[in-house]
């Protein structure tokens, strides 16, 4: 059973009965994240904009979950074709925020990296959702007290960043901004690991750990390139080959997006100005004016075919 119940508010509202799981944002995180959940039990709602961004969404965690169930069940079709059934069963899509919001225990945001557009949705959904309600943004680098703000539950706001693929993935970095409770902290971090994940805690910094190491190092592989120092491949390979890692940077970029990259650079250059470490890339910029944003567009530092393939 997915509900727990951590501890009682003071006002004696049920803070921590995590059942009843919002998901703003049908996109890749979005997706995995309301894929896990719904593994875990909770009854999820994907809310988008769009009927078809939610259709897309929706058939990516099915074959996302096929392909766990492959792992999970190895030949055992019962057991596989049940995982999937009750899985998909437990989420439901919504293109009304407003209604999903009303009985959501929790909601999880994960929208395009915009402060503003980040702040209006959530005074929106402040207004309409009940007392008890947690939100956390799955920001890249926002500042989750910049976001908190917006609302008027700001003990009741944390950061919750998962990593892409999150299926694979197995890190969540929990966020405490300045207002949010410990109560609220402690929710989140528990649920984190109620979906099999590690959780490490977080101060509300620019890109908190991961991205703040992450992010400078392949933007600075593509300074690499741009130097003439190294092909993109040799990059990769050097990285992949020379330090064991999954991914080359330059691959990596094309993975997560690169308007991604270069709206969490962009965050640290206001955030730390003068720091030649966030210094932008020309080839980032010229790509994301061209809407070569990566595996998702079909093209970015690298040409992928139509199942996200390398050509
Ligand atoms: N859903 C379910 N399972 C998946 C999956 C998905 N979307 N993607 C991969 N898998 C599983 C596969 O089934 C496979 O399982 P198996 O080993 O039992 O067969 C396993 O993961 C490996 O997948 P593949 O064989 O297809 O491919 P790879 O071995 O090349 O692994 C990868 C793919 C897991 C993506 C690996 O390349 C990797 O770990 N890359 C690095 C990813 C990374 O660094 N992510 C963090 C990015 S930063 C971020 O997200 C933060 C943001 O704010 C910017």
């Amino acid at each position: 059973m997915a509900t727990q119940f951590i501890r009682k508010m003071s006002t004696g509202a049920h803070l921590g009965q995590i059942q009843r799981v919002m998901i703003l944002g049908g996109g890749s995180m979005g997706s995995g994240i309301a894929q896990v959940a719904a593994v875990k039990g909770n009854d999820v709602t994907i809310v988008d904009t769009d009927d078809k961004i939610l259709s897309k969404s929706k058939a990516a965690i099915e074959k996302s979950l096929k392909r766990v169930a492959a792992k999970k069940f190895k030949g055992d079709s019962e057991k596989s074709d049940r995982f999937l059934a009750e899985s998909l069963a437990r989420i439901t899509t919504d293109t009304d925020a407003v209604k999903a919001v009303k009985d959501a225990d929790l909601v999880v945001e994960a929208i395009v990296e915009n402060l503003e557009i980040k702040q209006l949705v959530y005074k929106k959904l402040d207004e309409e959702a009940p007392e008890k309600t947690i939100f956390a943004s799955n920001t890249s680098s926002l500042s989750i007290q910049d976001l908190a703000k917006s609302t008027k539950r700001e003990d009741r706001f944390g950061g919750l960043h998962f990593f892409n693929p999150v299926p694979v993935m197995k890190l969540v970095e929990v966020i405490k901004a300045p207002g949010t409770s410990q109560q609220t902290f402690d929710i989140l971090f528990k649920w984190s690991e109620s979906l099999g994940k590690t959780a490490v805690s977080c101060k509300d910094t620019p890109g908190f750990l991961v991205n703040r190491l992450l992010v400078p190092y392949m933007i600075e592989a593509v300074r690499l390139h741009e130097r003439g120092h190294g092909s993109l491949q040799d990059i990769d390979t050097a990285m992949r080959l020379g330090c064991g890692y999954p991914m080359g940077p330059i691959e990596l970029i094309d993975y997560v997006g690169v308007d991604i990259c270069k709206a969490v650079t962009e965050v640290y250059q206001k955030a730390m100005p003068g720091n030649p470490l966030f210094d932008s890339s020309p080839s980032v910029d010229k790509l994301v004016e061209d809407g070569k944003l990566g595996i998702k567009t079909g093209e970015g530092f690298y040409k992928y075919g139509a199942k996200g393939q390398k050509l």
